[in-house]
């Protein structure tokens, strides 16, 4: 199967996303490492622990990583997940079994990473500072990186900001530096497609019946219902980091484009927004400058609800 690295900061959508990672039975979980972001480190480190201990894996290791930006100031974080990042349900969870691993983030993935027989998948579905702070101090593990798929970004709009999307605006620096790493594959799987895959009162009630793991993971989601109701107008529940794991673990379940990507790491009003390059002077680096990436930009929306649906409520 799939071997997959999650970088998350939990955070509703993270739990929806480590979910269908950790049932699913063709993918090998190697690790799970931690950021800061929607919740403080501590916070989302322990969601992690406790979410991979609901679904029974207590085997997964987690490591914690960044607490904070790599350049500027200190941390920031998000509004929309509750004060506990789970809509104030982490409580519910069951204790982690295993404990933290003593080494931190970046340690974890290079062992991992130098310790795997095959390219490993990571998907960052966070801030991008752990995966920053690897690709600068040991490059050697690029090429055992078979892509990044990450969830960040958007082509036509923002959600923290008019421009920025969350994850890249959380640590725009760190961003860039992902996406300038020449010789990673990476896939971005931005907003614009996120948002369209938006699940509904149907599919959770489907998942809510499917047994504990389906009951708890849709108790996080009324208030965050709310939130993109009342700022984004959407009904239905946005499991964006799901979505980009779902391409990491069944590569072309998403359409992709190439575009040159960039970010905004100015201080202005566009900060961290990413610059998705849609002329059509692609194979002119003079025209069209830049580093091309993958976006992704389509899906069949209904069969990707269904596949991670299936996923969530299977046996694994
Ligand atoms: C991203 O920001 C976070 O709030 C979510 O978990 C997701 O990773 C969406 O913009
Ligand atoms: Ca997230």
């Amino acid at each position: 199967g799939t071997k997959l690295i999650i970088d998350t900061d939990p955070g509703v959508d993270d739990a929806f996303a480590i979910a269908l990672a950790a049932m699913s039975a063709d993918v090998d979980l190697l690790g799970v490492t931690t950021v800061f972001g929607n919740v403080p480190l501590a916070m989302t480190t322990a969601n992690a622990r406790r979410l991979l201990q609901l679904c029974d894996r207590p085997d997964v290791p987690v490591a914690a990583g960044a607490a904070r930006r790599l350049v500027y100031g200190g941390e920031r974080n998000g509004n929309v997940h509750g004060a506990d990042g789970l809509s104030g349900r982490a409580g519910s969870l069951p204790e982690a079994t295993r404990p933290l691993e003593s080494q931190d983030a970046v340690s974890l993935l290079v062992s991992l990473l130098e310790a795997s027989d095959e390219p490993v998948t990571i998907a960052p579905i966070g801030p991008l500072t752990n995966i920053a702070a690897l690709l600068a101090a040991h490059p050697g593990v690029r090429d055992k990186i078979a892509r990044i798929v990450l969830m960040g970004g958007g082509v036509a709009r923002g959600n923290i900001t008019a421009a920025a999307e969350f994850n890249i605006w959380a640590d725009p620096e760190a961003a860039r530096r992902v996406i300038a790493e020449d010789e990673v594959p990476c896939v971005m799987v931005p907003l614009d497609l996120t948002h369209r895959c938006a699940v509904d009162g149907a599919w959770l009630a489907k998942l809510a019946a499917s047994g504990p793991l389906g009951q708890t993971l849709e108790s996080f989601t009324p208030d965050y219902l709310a939130y993109y109701r009342r700022v984004l107008g959407y009904d239905g529940i946005v499991m964006h980091d799901a979505v980009a794991v779902a391409e990491a673990i069944s590569p072309g379940i998403l359409q992709t484009e190439t575009y040159a990507v960039n970010v905004d790491t100015t201080d202005g009003p566009a900060r961290g927004m990413t610059l998705v390059d849609r002329r059509i002077a692609l194979d002119d680096p003079e025209a069209a400058p830049g580093r091309r990436i993958e976006v992704a930009t389509d899906t069949d929306l209904d069969g990707l609800r269904e596949f991670v649906l299936s996923r969530l409520t299977g046996s694994r």
